[in-house]
This record gives structure tokens, C-alpha cells and sequence, in this order.
């Protein structure tokens, strides 16, 4: 039996590491407070913490009552946060509590919420659980003086989806292609180096605090993809999970475990991996409660099954409702949860068989078993119905399971959208999502992902962040982190309202002027900064056309003629894949209307989306009057001279920020430019030699 506390691991060498949205300063208006927490337990202590650190450097003061009865300075206090249950709870408190009941009722704040209100000279914070005073804390440190002037409230606030999740796709072990993290763009990994745990805790802390400072509530700490080391966390390597599950616990982080569905076999010896085999529901039953008596709070099992080589139910003639179900009624009496992926595809597809459609294939596999999933199975459905690209459809499954608990998984680290070397503010594409509306009625992507009384699989990100100084390795990609956290507990807020609040927290008004232009150029170089990837990349929802493999920079045919399944069938005539019912895959029909109808009808479909659905000619009209072929043209040129336009605005900055931090910005930026360049060039070329049209403005393409 091995644990982490037997094998420490490489001491990380220390670095400074950049603070994020949570700087010192960012503390400063509740620092300077008069502070009084009533109630006990492991987070009220954090915010606890939380606040003395805040007040030893800006001169306030932290009383603290964690039981019933007056303790000293309760008298004269400016801010309270207090749990309902911490009665006699002072007075501007048990008004709040008493209006909180009138206006919602008992228990109306839920395991995480908490009401916030400025009665008289008071700030209140009141939360039912000690995970609604710790984002209560959050709440107050992002409002700054602003929670502290005017009479507020009672208002309050309760996270739409109750998992808030971040799959950290790192492995254990170095793997010798895809390295300590899969798709992972900021270094190492936080948990794990070399086959070991990292061996820095307070990194992992830190990172728990931010996620929790942005409202993340839960993490896998390993790869979907499963390898040798990484299946053994599951049993004797459960201490070092363990260990990480500690360090959260602070924060209100569970930990989750991605697990391989043949454990049975690999780990335990069984001759079958069969959901059906009694044999192996008894195992899956004994190694799950000794996870439970190991990490009592554990958040459950992370799936990718028959998916990209990795095993499942479909070996035993099994169904994914088998397979899933298995695994959900080992977690049942713990109340854990399953997050099953339905990223299920063939990716040993025919290039030359234009009839198997990836597209097609999650919902082909999974909609059929809508009714027949346990309630602790999340299924967890990509966004779009191919892989995270710049634009895609929003997938089909998500209107097709009312009876499954469904997560939206996006993904933050930057795979497809410039691998963090590229600016790509992705909040305005996952807002799009989630007010995306499947039967063009009221209900949105997010409420099916929230469900009814926030019972859904709620929204799941690949996280973005690894053991590089700034965390993200572009420093800006903070903001996706960030803004995937804030969309994940409201999903109604705007994108460039929650990036002006990351640039608030993050480079607060000190004493240098200049905070104004900071925030203004964050904003011109990030509010539309996705759409600017969108124009020099691949054009109208194609799609792809990146290097295979690492996906890093353009490759227009790199993918054409692969198993993969992602094709855009350019010829001399024209491009785009046909997924209509009356020629095409049919993919159209597996929308409810009016989006079957609208993505069916070539004058109804959206511009962006024209090639995910259509195969045209280039001379095809779109909607704002120009050709396929301009179009492509047009936005290449722009995306291009967009990017020039960052780097030069970045220049403004310089001297206004963390030396270091401009400088990995700027460095990133060139390396944006050349790339966009080589996209633009790439991709013009390609359509200029295949069609032979010219652009009807006389510019270069080489
Ligand atoms: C993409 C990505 C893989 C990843 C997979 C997944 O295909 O390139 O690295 O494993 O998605 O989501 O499982």
C-alpha cells in the first residue's frame, strides 16, 4: 500500500506565483472593516482566515463568535457574516434572517447561497450553510467599497447550477505524446509531476481558493484518459487523492476522480470488466466505499468510456445505461455522482463514407436511453456536437434527454481556440450556449444544465490552469478560469461584465494612474477577442483545418483524408459538409424545431454556421451581401490586422503592470501575430488555388 504520505514527492522549487483576481489588494475594502463572523465548522474558519489576513494589512478588525452568546466588539461592527444557525444572532442580522423568511421562506438559501444586505451602517452577510458564508466573503470582495455604501438588500444569491466543475485532464505520469497534462498550456500540472504528487500543497490551496473566489465547487484531478498510474488512484494510490481532497476541503472543493471502466479487470484481477457480472458490481461496491472511508466527501467518478480507445460497456455487448448505472449505484449511498461523457464516436471512421457523420454519433448513441440513467448519472455533453472548436451547432443531445441529469462541458484550456498563446476570451462563446434556446421558446441550454431546482448535471470546464507562474500561461487566459467559474453560478451574466470584473480584482487601482486605460484596453483587446480568432481561422463553422495532432496553427487539409471524421470537402466548386435530411447526413433532424427547419434551410441558416450544415458553391450569397469566397477572404484579412491591432494596443500598457507579466503577454502577442498571418496566408492560399477566384479587392494572397 502506497500513499502520498510515503512517497512525497519532488518538493516543487518555489516561485513566485501571481496572485490572480485574489491580490491583497482586492481585499482592501473588507480589510479595513470591523469584521464579526458568528457560526463554526471548517469554512466558517476560512473565512475566518480569510479576513484576518485582510485586516493585519489594512487595519480592520475580525471578532469571531462560534457559538451561542455575545463575545467582545459585537457591539460595534461594519460588516457580519453570520450562519442562520449561530442565533442570538446580533440585530441587523436577525432582521435580515426575518426578512430572508418572510420573502422566500425557510431554507430558501440553500448549501450555498447567502443573502446580502446594508442595513444602517451594517454590511450582512447571511448564509443557511458555511459554504454560502465563504461565497457570501467572495461576494462582498469583488462589490469592494461598493458593498459598504448605500442601503442594499436583503438580496439573494443562489449559484444556478450546484456542480460547478473543472476536469483537469493531467496525468500522473509524464505521458511520453501528450506530456504531464493533456491539451495543457501552462506548464506542469498542479497536482502531479513525474509519477508522483507534486508535493506543493499550498499551491493546490491556492488554486482552491481562487476557483472557490469565482464559485467552482468541484475538480477531477486526473486525465479522462486513464493510463496505468492514474487508474491506480482509484485504489492504492487513494492517499494521494486523499491528500488533495484535504487541501480543498477548505475551500468547498470535492474532489472527483476519473476512473477507468475496466478497473475491474486492470485493477482487480477480474477476468471481465461486464456491468452485468456480479462479480464486478462487487468490486465496484467494495473500492467505492473504501473511497468513501478515505475521503468521506468525495464527489464521485468521472467516465469517458468507449470513446478514443478507452474501454466500456460496448466490449460486453453492454449498453451505456449499463455501464453507467453500474457505477451510479456503487455511488448512490454516498450520494456521489457519475459523470458519464456521451463524447462517444467512431474515430476509425472511412475519410471516402460520407454517410457516417461524427456529428451525428453522441446523439445516435446516448438519446435513445433517455429515461434509463440512474439520478446520480451525469451525462456530460460536450457543447457542440463536434469538439470544442471556435464554432460549432450547440449539440443536439441536450434537447433530446428531459428525463437525464445533463452537464455542458466546455472547455477553458484553449485546445482549438489559440492553445494560450492567442488572446480568446471565451465567456462570450459559452454565454452564447447557455442562452441558447433548443425549441426556440424560454428555455435555455443553462436551465436544462441547471434543471429544475438546480438538480441538474449543471457545467463542467476543462480546466485551463497548470504550475506556470501566472497559472495560465497567457496571463489573460485568467479571465477564462474566472469568467467559466462566475457563468457557472450565473449563467444571465454578461460576458463583459464578469471580464470587468476580473480586471478589477486582478489589476486593482493602486497608486500609479492609469487604472482607467488598463481596464479600457483589457476590454478593446478582450470583449471580442473570440471573434477575432473566428475570422483568421476556419471559416463559417468548418471547422478544424489545425495541425493534426497538437492542433496548434493551420493545416486546411491536415484532417481531410483521416479516421477522425472532420471534414470540410473542399473542391474546386466549393466547401462545407452536407448535414441536411433532404441530401446530407440528416444531422438537421436531430434538432427539435425550429432549429431542424432553420439549420435545413440554406436561406435560413445562420452565416456562422453555414458550412457545419451546407456544402455550397463559393460564389454562394450569404446574409450580409458578400460570396463564400470573399467572405473568406475578408475575414482572414481582418482577423489578421485585429490581431496587429492587440499587440500595438498592448504597448499602451507598458509600465502600467507587473514588468513580468507585460513582457509574457507581449511575447505571446508576436507569437499571435505570426500565427494569425500564417492562418491567413494558409487558408487564402488554399481557397484562392482550389476555386481560382480572386479577391475582388485586389489583395495579396500568396
Ligand atoms: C479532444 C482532445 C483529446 C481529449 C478528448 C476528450 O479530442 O483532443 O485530447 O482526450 O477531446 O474530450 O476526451
Amino acid at each position: 500500500m502506497s500513499d502520498a504520505a510515503a512517497r512525497p514527492g519532488p518538493a516543487a522549487e518555489p516561485v513566485d506565483v501571481h496572485p490572480a483576481w485574489l491580490p491583497p489588494a482586492a481585499f482592501r475594502a473588507v480589510g479595513s472593516r470591523r469584521a464579526l463572523v458568528c457560526g463554526a465548522g471548517t469554512l466558517v474558519g476560512t473565512v475566518r482566515d480569510e479576513l484576518a489576513q485582510a485586516c493585519a494589512r489594512y487595519g480592520g478588525t475580525v471578532a469571531w463568535r462560534p457559538g451561542p452568546g455575545p463575545v467582545d466588539g459585537t457591539g460595534d461592527v461594519d460588516l457580519v457574516l453570520a450562519l442562520t444557525a449561530a442565533t442570538p444572532l446580533p440585530a441587523p442580522v436577525a432582521e435580515v434572517a426575518a426578512q430572508c423568511r418572510r420573502h422566500h421562506g425557510a431554507g430558501a438559501l440553500g448549501a450555498e447561497g447567502f443573502a446580502l444586505a446594508r442595513t444602517g451602517d451594517v454590511t450582512v452577510v447571511l448564509a443557511e450553510e458555511p459554504a454560502g458564508l465563504l461565497h457570501g466573503l467572495f461576494h462582498v470582495v469583488r462589490l469592494g467599497e461598493s458593498a459598504f455604501g448605500a442601503a442594499r438588500g436583503p438580496e439573494r444569491h443562489r449559484p444556478a447550477m450546484r456542480l460547478r466543475m473543472l476536469d483537469h485532464w493531467d496525468n500522473v505520469d509524464v505521458h511520453p505524446v501528450m506530456g504531464q497534462v493533456e491539451r495543457g498550456y501552462a506548464g506542469g500540472s498542479i497536482f502531479w509531476r513525474d509519477g508522483s504528487p507534486r508535493g506543493d500543497p499550498a499551491r493546490v490551496r491556492d488554486y482552491g481558493r481562487l476557483l472557490a473566489a469565482c464559485g467552482v465547487n468541484a475538480v477531477s484531478a486526473n486525465n479522462v484518459n486513464v493510463h496505468a498510474t492514474e487508474a491506480r488512484l482509484l485504489t492504492d494510490r487513494l492517499g494521494d487523492v486523499a491528500a488533495i481532497a484535504d487541501v480543498l476541503r477548505p475551500y468547498g472543493i470535492r474532489v472527483h476522480l476519473s476512473v477507468t471502466f475496466a478497473a475491474p479487470v486492470v485493477l482487480g484481477g477480474l477476468p471481465t470488466a461486464d456491468p452485468l457480472d456480479a462479480g464486478v458490481r462487487a468490486w465496484w461496491a467494495a473500492t467505492t466505499r473504501q473511497v468513501y472511508d478515505r475521503i468521506p466527501d468525495f464527489g464521485g467518478y468521472v467516465v469517458k468510456a468507449d470513446s478514443e480507445g478507452q474501454s466500456g460497456p460496448f466490449t460486453y455487448g453492454r449498453s451505456h445505461a449499463d455501464g453507467a448505472n453500474l457505477l451510479a449505484d456503487t455511488l448512490a449511498p454516498f450520494r456521489g455522482v457519475v459523470h458519464w461523457r456521451a463524447f462517444v464516436y467512431d474515430h476509425r471512421q472511412d475519410w471516402r463514407d460520407r454517410s457516417t457523420d461524427r456529428a451525428r454519433a453522441a446523439f445516435d448513441h446516448f438519446a435513445p436511453h433517455d429515461g434509463r440513467f440512474a439520478p446520480n448519472v451525469v451525462l456530460q455533453v460536450k457543447h457542440g456536437p463536434m469538439d470544442f472548436q471556435a464554432r460549432e451547432p450547440v449539440s443536439p443531445v441536450l434537447a433530446a434527454m428531459p428525463a437525464t441529469r445533463l452537464a455542458v462541458e466546455v472547455q477553458v484550456t484553449q485546445e482549438y481556440t489559440g492553445q494560450q498563446r492567442h488572446v480568446c476570451y471565451l465567456a462570450p462563446w459559452w454565454s452564447e450556449v447557455l442562452r441558447f434556446a433548443p425549441w426556440g421558446d424560454h428555455r435555455t441550454v443553462a436551465a436544462l444544465a441547471a434543471g429544475d431546482a438546480g438538480e441538474g448535471g449543471g457545467l463542467v470546464g476543462v480546466s485551463n490552469a497548470g504550475d506556470d507562474p501566472f497559472w495560465t500561461g497567457h496571463p489573460l487566459a485568467q479571465a477564462n478560469l474566472y469568467a467559466f467559474g462566475r457563468l457557472a453560478w450565473d449563467p444571465r451574466l454578461d460576458p463583459a461584465a464578469v471580464l470587468d470584473e476580473w480586471i478589477g480584482l486582478t489589476f486593482p487601482p493602486g497608486p500609479a494612474s492609469g487604472h482607467d486605460l488598463v481596464r479600457r484596453t483589457l476590454h478593446e483587446m478582450m470583449d471580442g477577442s473570440w471573434r477575432t480568432y473566428e475570422r483568421y481561422t476556419a471559416p463559417l463553422g468548418v471547422g478544424f483545418m489545425v495541425r493534426p495532432g497538437h492542433h496548434y496553427g493551420p493545416d486546411v487539409d491536415g484532417y481531410e483524408y483521416t479516421p477522425w471524421g472532420t471534414y470540410h470537402f473542399a473542391d474546386r466548386d466549393g466547401v462545407g459538409v452536407d448535414r441536411t435530411r433532404a441530401s446530407g447526413t440528416g444531422f438537421t433532424g436531430q434538432y427539435p424545431q425550429p432549429w431542424r427547419d432553420v439549420y435545413e434551410s440554406l436561406d435560413r441558416c445562420p452565416d456562422e454556421l453555414l458550412l457545419f450544415f451546407h456544402h455550397v458553391p463559393y460564389g454562394h450569397v450569404l446574409h450580409d451581401g458578400s460570396t463564400v469566397i470573399q467572405h473568406i477572404y475578408n475575414t482572414h484579412f481582418a482577423g489578421a490586422e485585429e490581431v496587429a491591432a492587440l499587440r500595438r494596443r498592448w504597448d499602451r500598457l507598458d509600465g502600467l503592470l507587473d514588468p513580468g507579466l507585460h513582457t509574457r503577454v507581449r511575447e505571446r502577442l508576436d507569437e499571435q501575430v505570426r500565427c494569425a498571418e500564417e492562418w491567413r496566408d494558409q487558408v487564402n492560399a488554399y481557397f484562392f488555388r482550389k476555386s481560382g477566384v480572386p479577391d475582388a479587392r485586389g489583395r495579396r494572397i500568396p
